[in-house]
């Protein structure tokens, strides 16, 4: 666990790479199950993880059984857990219930995952991101025989470490109109097209309101499962320190690519130094640029 592909099971066995690491953006491509980063020194965590519907991911095999893959879940949300600091939060985007497969209660089965790894509960957002292509599989066409439910969202389930209540004050900058939009827990934006490169992204819409409502200017914001670098991007656009783990090379140069395209990377390298987001730490591990993996 994971399950990696040819050649990149090896080499990520034996090494995590600094693939980024400028004016607080930090992009690390390595097994989150052993990637080294400082305890106890993020603010937030806004991350998809995979689902295990056996999406095409360039060097990752999306395809545990059912109860390996809440194992693995296990596995990543307590190491998740020991890098947050004691007021931190996640925002773990999930699907409610799955099909493919078999059917489970993803949202359902993950959370009670995360209490036992020592998460506390907070609630849940609903994404409702209008995707009616999922209708397409009906079961038993107009007969009661067997047919197919299912419901076109997503969740952004928000979970904490120790206290909900931030420990100290911190610049927010939410706007008042967004702000009442995003405390009722029913989104409704598109998803991402598929063309970035990547098989299965969330939109930086997500990702912004999350760091948007939940941290401050300035924060630490990790996403264990970089993807794309969708919540990467959202880091740079809303001034906070991003981290970023992501086990395939090829998406974490989709990310880099990103990431040095975007406008305001260049803007922000222009910024005086004491910008709050120009100096992120590297973790003991990450710092050597090397660690060992327990991934087989
Ligand atoms: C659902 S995608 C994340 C998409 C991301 N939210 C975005 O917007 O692009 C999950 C990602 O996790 C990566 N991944 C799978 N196992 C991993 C592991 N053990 N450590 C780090 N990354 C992993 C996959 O390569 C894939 O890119």
């Amino acid at each position: 666990m994971p399950r990696l592909r040819g050649a990149a099971r090896s080499k990520l066995a034996q090494r995590a790479e600094v693939v980024l690491d400028r004016k607080g953006i930090r992009l690390l491509n390595a097994d989150v199950l052993s990637v080294g980063l400082e305890p106890s020194s993020v603010d937030l965590i806004v991350t998809s993880p995979p689902y295990g519907v056996d999406i095409k991911y360039a060097t990752f095999a999306d395809d545990l059984p059912y109860e390996a893959y809440l194992d693995f879940t296990r596995k990543w949300l307590s190491s998740c857990l020991g890098f947050l600091k004691s007021d931190g939060r996640l925002c773990l985007n999930l699907p409610l219930d799955k099909n493919k497969g078999g059917q489970q209660s993803v949202y359902s089965d993950v959370l009670q995952v995360a209490k036992t790894a020592g998460w506390k509960y907070f609630s849940t957002i609903i994404w409702n991101e209008q995707n009616i292509s999922r209708r397409t599989a009906w079961g038993s066409w107009l007969s009661a025989s067997a047919p197919y439910v299912i419901a076109p969202v997503e969740v952004v389930v928000l979970l904490y470490k120790g206290t909900w209540e931030k420990a100290s004050k911190g610049e927010s900058d939410v706007a008042r109109d967004d702000f009442i939009a995003w405390t009722n827990g029913m989104w409704t934006f598109g998803g991402e097209t598929r063309d970035l490169g990547h098989p299965a992204p969330f939109p930086i819409e997500l990702p912004r309101r999350c760091i948007t409502l939940f941290s401050y200017v300035g924060d630490t914001v990790l996403d264990p499962f970089a993807g794309s670098g969708s919540t990467l991007l959202a880091c740079l656009e809303t001034r906070r320190r991003g981290i970023g783990v992501e086990i395939s090379k090829t998406y974490c140069d989709l990310i880099k690519k990103r990431l040095t395209q975007a406008h305001l990377f260049e803007r922000r390298l222009d910024e005086a130094p004491g910008d709050p987001a120009s100096d992120v730490q590297a973790g003991p591990s990450s710092s050597a640029h090397r660690t060992r993996s327990g991934g087989s």
